[in-house]
């Protein structure tokens, strides 16, 4: 067992995998496909095409529906999902380090930010208590600037690497890392927020997020916009999420510097294959030493002087939304004195959007903001514009086109890159795999915009993928092997949240006993 990494309990998920799997990933890539398991059939949605819509008002229109519709099965008991609806409750269960949820076993084991946001709406299925101690805990590592870290390091950890020795942050509350990664927080805790069944809890837990959420969306605009673009940049590939897209390959052309030696942990865990390359970690670490020589991070600085300053549509999108969703709570708080701010951001985000778009291709792009160039590498998150209600009507069609296109090269959806695209590698990290809270997303935007069959086929897809490889951290669009990180705590929150959401709360209210209170002092695992 490596350093403070243990089991917290039993369980139905059986043991948590403590060596990495050496299986090749050429012996990988020669499974059979998976048939593709076509579980559950979501209601029919209202159709958003059928009148015509002025761009005013799909400006205007609200996001809902974040989550699936479908009614709960009748036969529950019977349900071929209830082992992995147990197995998601479980999962979370035993990644509960005391009040935060570490993403996965020994390769990540700390409090991971967006891991973290998703994970909220996971535990609010069947612990709504512990979904709202998520975020207390993630907030408890905010920067007085508002930012908040990519990871924040509760307690040591021997797995992982780079840790809290190399970050080193006395600007921090608490040990972190000196960066951020996207901001879903404000999205999911309007989702708990909106869906609770226990509102003196809420009312009262929004009360002390609502300012800190606001903080946050500050400190982009700050940190990351100061030249008032509309949208802002990322600094650091670890700050997207997607941290080996090939969309950042081109930006990542910089030298690296003389590093200290280093012994990467994730490969202990992971096959290799699938993997960040050695070459790409040396820049990941080159710009970390670079920023942490600038005063520990400091945000005022770091956008001037970063040899990587990206427009990632993956945070912007994101951002765009939980902009989009803070107002929402703004307004339900009666905090209406902050709205016209969130509105500037609004109207800056739709003409800062407009910059990303690339006509030819049909698809939103990443942007360089050193050379101002649109990058060409064409990736899932080219699709999230839609998740934050941004796109026009005309540019939906055109991703929905798209959408079709890559599907119809692939057995399960949404690979993470096109796989047309020579640098598409089925099982390495961003470069390929299919990951849920990905398709989550895409989901989510196609049904805002009106496309209910495709947001069809994502589901169905998403359904197949964990039914047969269970929760793993991403999965192989081609084969539907599962792939990375085992009982992984987001993929398992999004089968609760999303896929299989009405009998998780059925199953969950029934099976997840006693409730963890706020007041109630919860011990780590040993
Ligand atoms: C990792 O270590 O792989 C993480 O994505 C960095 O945040």
């Amino acid at each position: 067992m490596a350093g403070n990494d243990a089991p917290s309990s039993g369980g139905l998920v059986g043991p948590i995998p403590t060596t990495v799997s050496l299986a090749s990933c050429p012996a990988l890539e020669a499974k059979s496909i998976l048939p593709p398991v076509r579980v559950f059939r979501s209601t029919s949605v209202e159709n958003l095409n059928s009148t015509p819509k002025d761009r005013a008002y799909w400006r205007a229109k609200s996001l809902r529906r974040l989550f699936s519709m479908r009614e709960p099965e009748e036969d529950l008991e019977g349900s071929a999902r209830l082992p992995i609806v147990e197995e998601s409750i479980e999962c979370l269960r035993r990644n509960d380090y005391g009040g935060y949820t570490i993403p996965a076993h020994n390769l990540y084991p700390f409090q991971w930010n967006w891991d973290s946001a998703i994970v909220a709406a996971g535990w609010a299925v069947f612990d709504e208590a512990r979904a709202w101690e998520e975020f207390e805990k993630l907030f408890s590592g905010q920067w007085e600037d508002g930012m908040v870290p990519s990871i924040i390091f509760h307690r040591p950890s021997t797995s992982y690497f780079p840790g809290p020795e190399i970050w080193g942050s006395p600007a921090a509350p608490s040990e972190s890392t000196g960066i951020t990664q996207p901001p879903v927080a404000s999205v999911s805790a309007r989702f708990l927020f909106e869906h609770t069944e226990h509102a003196e809890l809420a009312e009262e837990q929004m009360a002390d997020l609502f300012p800190k959420l606001l903080a946050s969306h500050r400190w982009w605009y700050k940190a990351r916009d100061p030249e008032k673009k509309g949208i802002v940049a990322i600094l650091h590939p670890w700050e997207s999420g997607m941290d080996n897209s090939p969309a950042w390959d081109a930006a990542l052309q910089f030298p690296v510097d003389n590093l200290p030696p280093y012994e990467r942990k994730d490969l202990q865990h992971v096959n290799a294959c699938m993997r960040p390359t050695k070459e790409t970690y040396d820049h990941y670490l080159t710009l970390l030493y670079r920023f942490k020589a600038e005063n520990y991070y400091d945000s005022n600085k770091l956008y001037w002087v970063s040899p990587f300053r990206m427009t990632d549509l993956c945070t912007n999108s994101i951002l765009f939304r939980a902009n989009r969703d803070l107002r929402w709570l703004a307004i339900k708080l009666g905090k209406t004195d902050v709205v016209a701010e969130i509105d500037e951001w609004l109207e800056r985000g739709f003409e800062g959007f407009k910059q990303l778009w690339d006509e030819d291709a049909g698809l939103f792009k990443c942007q360089d903001q050193l050379t101002g160039k649109l990058d060409d590498a064409a990736t899932s998150a080219a699709f999230l514009p839609l998740f934050a209600g941004v796109a026009s009507k005309e540019q939906a069609a055109k991703l929905a086109e798209n959408l079709k296109q890559w599907l119809d090269k692939v057995p399960f959806g949404v690979p993470s890159t096109d796989p047309r695209d020579p640098r598409f590698e089925p099982l390495r990290y961003w470069r390929g795999p299919v990951w849920i809270i990905i398709n989550w997303m895409i989901f989510n935007g196609l049904r805002h915009y009106g496309y209910d069959d495709l947001a069809q086929r994502i589901y169905d897809d998403s359904v197949a993928l964990t039914s047969n490889a269970g929760l793993r951290e991403y999965f192989d669009p081609q084969t539907g092997d599962g792939a990375g990180g085992e009982l992984f705590s987001w993929t398992a929150a999004m089968c609760l949240a999303w896929l299989d959401r009405p009998s998780a709360i059925a199953i969950g209210h029934k099976m997840s006993g006693p409730k963890i209170h706020l007041d109630q002092e919860v011990s780590p695992p040993k």
